[in-house]
């Protein structure tokens, strides 16, 4: 086996190049995966009753976590693999050793790279294994206790000096990563859990997605858009797809592009719309897809997305999907088999359907005056799921994400940019005195120094520009300023404030963002 380290490849240029691979159709003629294991594998790892390897047979994880470990087998150790052999490699491994959709629930975010995501997990695993990188990392990975063991080997054994980072030089790291932290996770995150073998029997086969979806999306800083995706077959799991919708301000939203499916669920797909790269990352439930669209190169800039498959019965969002009291307005329902009269519960009057389609429905709605503010179902026949808010006047503004970070880029350099991307929410007060959502508003955006030192540093003049009508932040160019005090970069720690008007009644919400240096290294899962 070669064991010569190819200089000048860096980890993160792998991993980014890697990224794309798996959202790419892999070649037919590549040799088959046993043949790689035997023959690129084995070499490493010993073979072991059953047709097994070592380590190898003995983990299950995602597309994107193959893919890293086999990324890290070239970094690291010195492997050598055609990208084809990989992907049939990742391929199959997410097969037949992945995970089952209820494995991945909660902690799809990451997978998503939905990187402004605060996680929520105790705090142990936190500081000791959520420091370097994201919990879910962890949580999307299953393994018996022996190779949560040898990963924790394997972390001390190649980066020593984790014992003496903050959050691990104040305890003994190693003895409780161990003791404590794998019998733990080979509890919660066994091999062994018949959600997987379930999935394996159940798992539905690639051509029940072949046809037209009718999809609904948001992408922030944009607003809400619709329209239908249509698949067809191109090879076993690989898919050809053609997107043509629009958002709800006329932008076309149209392109082309090659969708993967891992494990019977796991959606991958490349499309270009309007000369730009997207990657879908989506799980597929029965008719139905969910999960969000990105930009290749900029993955703050995506959007959430749902569809469902034409000829299915489904209801999949209302556009938009709030109505304030004692008003008229154009309301949009998207889904699939879409037949009967919507209802949109006490108060709120159909005045005229405009359009109607199986897949999408316009209606004229009218709230009366004295309509109760609120939440209501909306229905179309025996369809429901997406409710609509009725308001009377806006109790509250939210900027959301509430924290994020931004990255300064380009200034010479190689590396872009990652813009701020906002919504303001609105909250309304319901009868009972609770809280509720009432939709996304338009708002005038700025940014303040988010505290005196972020003042004295003047960080809002130099740490980016705010456009005020959509909510999206651009950072400063990377590199020294020698503008700023002492050359600094122009990083910067800031107010995100969101102003909606409420007839003529100005609210304001209040989030919170760093502007922060590059990402370096960015492999699949943060
Ligand atoms: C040159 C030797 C070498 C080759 C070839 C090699 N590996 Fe490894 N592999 C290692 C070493 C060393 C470790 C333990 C350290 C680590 O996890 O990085 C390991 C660990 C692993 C693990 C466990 C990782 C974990 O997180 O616990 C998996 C899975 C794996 N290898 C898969 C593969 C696959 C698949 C191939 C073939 C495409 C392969 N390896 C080829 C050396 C190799
Ligand atoms: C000092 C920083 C650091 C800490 C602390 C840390 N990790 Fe990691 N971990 C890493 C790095 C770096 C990698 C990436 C290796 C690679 O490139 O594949 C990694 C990779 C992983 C992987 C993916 C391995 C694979 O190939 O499938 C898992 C799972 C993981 N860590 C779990 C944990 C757990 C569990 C803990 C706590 C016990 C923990 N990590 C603590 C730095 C850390």
């Amino acid at each position: 086996m070669k064991r010569k380290l190819r200089s000048g490849l860096s980890a993160s240029l792998l991993a980014v190049a890697a990224c794309a691979a798996l959202h790419s159709p892999y070649s037919l003629a590549a040799r088959d995966a046993q043949t790689i294991l035997k023959e690129t594998c084995q070499g490493c790892h010993t073979p072991e009753a059953d047709n097994a390897l070592s380590r190898i047979s003995h983990q299950r994880k995602t597309p994107e976590g193959w893919l890293m470990t086999i990324a890290r087998m070239q970094t690291m150790h010195g492997l050598q693999i055609s990208d084809d052999d990989r992907r049939t490699l990742v391929k199959y491994l997410a097969d037949t050793q992945g995970l089952a959709p209820s494995e991945t629930d909660g902690v799809r975010y990451a997978l998503e790279r939905r990187l402004n995501t605060v996680e929520k997990f105790d705090d142990q695993t936190s500081q000791m294994c959520g420091r370097c990188h994201s919990g879910a990392r962890v949580a999307l990975q299953r393994r018996p206790a022996q190779e949560w063991e040898r990963l924790v080997n394997f972390h001390l054994g190649q980066w020593p000096s984790l014992e003496y980072q903050a959050l691990a030089r104040d305890r003994d790291w190693f003895d409780i990563a161990r003791k404590e932290m794998v019998p733990l996770l080979a509890k919660r995150y066994p091999l062994d859990n018949p959600a997987w073998k379930k999935w394996q029997s159940v798992a539905p086969k690639s051509a029940a997605l072949v046809g037209n979806w009718s999809f609904s999306g948001h992408l922030p800083g944009k607003g809400e858009l619709a329209g239908v995706m249509t698949v067809s077959a191109d090879g076993s799991d690989t898919f050809k797809i053609s997107v043509k919708g629009q958002y709800a301000d006329g932008t076309p939203f149209n392109g082309d592009g090659s969708a993967i499916l891992y494990t019977g669920y796991e959606w991958r797909g490349n499309v270009t719309i309007d000369g730009v790269t997207m990657r879908q990352v989506f799980a597929v439930q029965g008719n139905a897809m969910q999960g969000r669209m990105f930009e290749a190169e900029h993955d703050e800039r995506g959007l959430d997305f749902v569809a469902a498959k034409q000829g299915s019965n489904r209801l999949l969002a209302v556009q938009p999907g709030y109505l304030k009291v004692g008003s008229e307005t154009e309301v949009t329902l998207i889904g699939s088999g879409l037949t009967g009269k919507p209802d949109f519960g006490k108060g709120v009057e159909v005045v005229e359907v405009v359009e109607q389609s199986p897949e999408r429905i316009t209606v004229k709605l009218k709230a009366a005056a004295n309509a109760q503010p609120g939440l209501r179902n909306v229905s179309v026949g025996s369809l429901k799921g997406p409710t609509l808010s009725v308001y009377g006047t806006i109790a509250e503004v939210k900027v959301v994400p509430e924290f994020s970070v931004s990255r300064i880029g380009e200034g010479g350099g190689s590396t872009p940019k990652v813009q701020g991307r906002f919504d303001a929410e609105a909250w309304g007060k319901g009868a009972d005195g609770k809280p509720y959502r009432i939709g996304v508003f338009p708002a005038q955006w700025k940014v303040e120094a988010f505290d005196d030192r972020a003042k004295e540093d003047e960080d809002v003049k130099f740490a980016g520009t705010m456009q005020a009508d959509t909510g999206v932040f651009t950072p400063g160019d990377a590199g020294p300023n020698p503008q700023r005090k002492m050359s600094t970069n122009n990083a910067g720690n800031l107010k995100v404030i969101a102003a909606v008007d409420d007839a003529g009644k100005s609210l304001t919400g209040e989030g919170h963002m760093i502007v922060t240096v590059q990402r370096w290294n960015n492999p699949p899962i943060p």
